[in-house]
């Protein structure tokens, strides 16, 4: 209430005074009513800095595959994914996240510990070539996993402590290959600990953690599970992903991640969880990322294609709608859309 006060000669006045006058005395549109008046007291602002692009590498040479639920995003090889960053980063995109597609998948998710696992290599390739971009390393299993899901596997269930060992493995390889962010996307218990100590032990000490705190079993990963190939064989994720009906627990899964060490805390999805990340603003000082996922994109895409819809508004819209809500950081497969569109406003 202190703040709303205007004082005169530091004597208070009595009566408070309050900025939600009624009607006519208030009206709301007068600073509606110019662009630039608008522009002037507008309160949040969507910048390419804060975009992380995903991009999926395969191993073999010179090949690029569409794929078909996300338009606009490949699977391509290293060869070709160093021709897209250098357009990227023209455009002005700072940040990539890297899956990998290995050729051979087996029950210990040898490529995603591996020094030659397609995400190592990648690194090594991309930080060679541009060292400036940001590269962030997805540590999870799944896509190297003969059954497709993100832990060991022992008696028909995904076992939790010793999944841990084998993802610290993962984090260390790709921190040696050089990347800048470790994200562990896989929710098993306490891999922000055991990951945070593997890479201190491996004089990572300087390397941030971002977290996928609360990662909910959501069907909007549909057209990433075609892109990354990496669909359970068996089962669902409900046994280790959170149920979106649970806003409490998310805000633990949070608590939790802070606690053991991560540097940047994640939601995800985005767009049906803005309250999340908006209680989790209220919640903490850390950095907050959001990812807007693969089903939410193709939705997107799909309304676009049929004219539904005038895409770079949505996106804009609901993009800006995420930092509003909280967000510092987005992932989005829209990073590249949006870069050419803020450029070209800016002009
Ligand atoms: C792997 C992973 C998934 C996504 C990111 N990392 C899929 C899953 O958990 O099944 C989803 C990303 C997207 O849908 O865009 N653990
Ligand atoms: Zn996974």
């Amino acid at each position: 209430m202190k703040e709303s006060r205007v004082s005169t000669l530091s004597k208070p006045l009595a009566t408070p005074v309050t900025t939600n006058l009624p009607y006519p005395a208030m009206r709301m549109r007068r600073m509606r009513s110019q662009a630039p008046l608008r522009a002037m007291v507008r309160e949040t602002h969507l910048r390419i800095e804060q975009l992380i692009y995903p991009l999926f590498l395969i191993e073999g040479n010179g090949i690029r595959k569409p794929i078909s639920s996300m338009p606009g995003i490949n699977q391509q090889t290293i060869d070709r994914a160093l021709e897209e960053i250098s357009e990227l980063i023209a455009e002005g995109v700072t940040a990539i996240l890297l899956f990998g597609i290995p050729e051979h998948k087996d029950a210990e998710a040898t490529g995603a510990w591996h020094p030659d696992g397609v995400v190592q290599r990648a690194t090594r390739a991309i930080k060679e070539a541009y060292p400036d971009l940001l590269v962030v390393a997805d540590t999870c299993l799944c896509e190297y996993m003969d059954h497709g899901h993100c832990g060991i596997i022992e008696d028909g269930q995904v076992v939790n402590d010793p999944t841990l060992h084998i993802l610290a493995r993962a984090a260390v390889a790709q921190a040696q290959a050089g990347a800048d962010i470790i994200a562990p996307s896989d929710m098993m218990d306490g891999r922000i600990a055991a990951i945070r100590k593997a890479l201190d032990d491996a004089s990572f000490e300087h390397i941030p953690i971002m977290a996928y705190s609360a990662k909910f079993a959501s069907a909007l990963y549909g057209p990433f599970r075609e892109a990354a190939e990496s669909a359970p064989k068996f089962g669902d994720r409900t046994s280790y992903q959170m149920d979106p009906a649970n806003g409490r627990e998310a805000l633990r899964e949070i608590e939790l991640d802070i606690a053991e060490g991560a540097d940047v805390i994640m939601i995800k999805p985005a767009l049906s969880y803005s309250d999340i990340i908006s209680k989790a603003r209220e919640m903490t000082k850390m950095p907050i990322a959001a990812y807007n996922v693969s089903g939410e994109y193709s939705m997107v895409k799909a309304a676009a294609a049929n004219g539904w819809i005038d895409e770079k508004r949505v996106v804009l819209e609901t993009l800006t709608g995420l930092v509003r809500a909280g967000a510092d950081i987005i992932i989005t497969y829209h990073a590249r859309d949006i870069a050419r569109w803020l450029k070209q406003d800016q002009q």
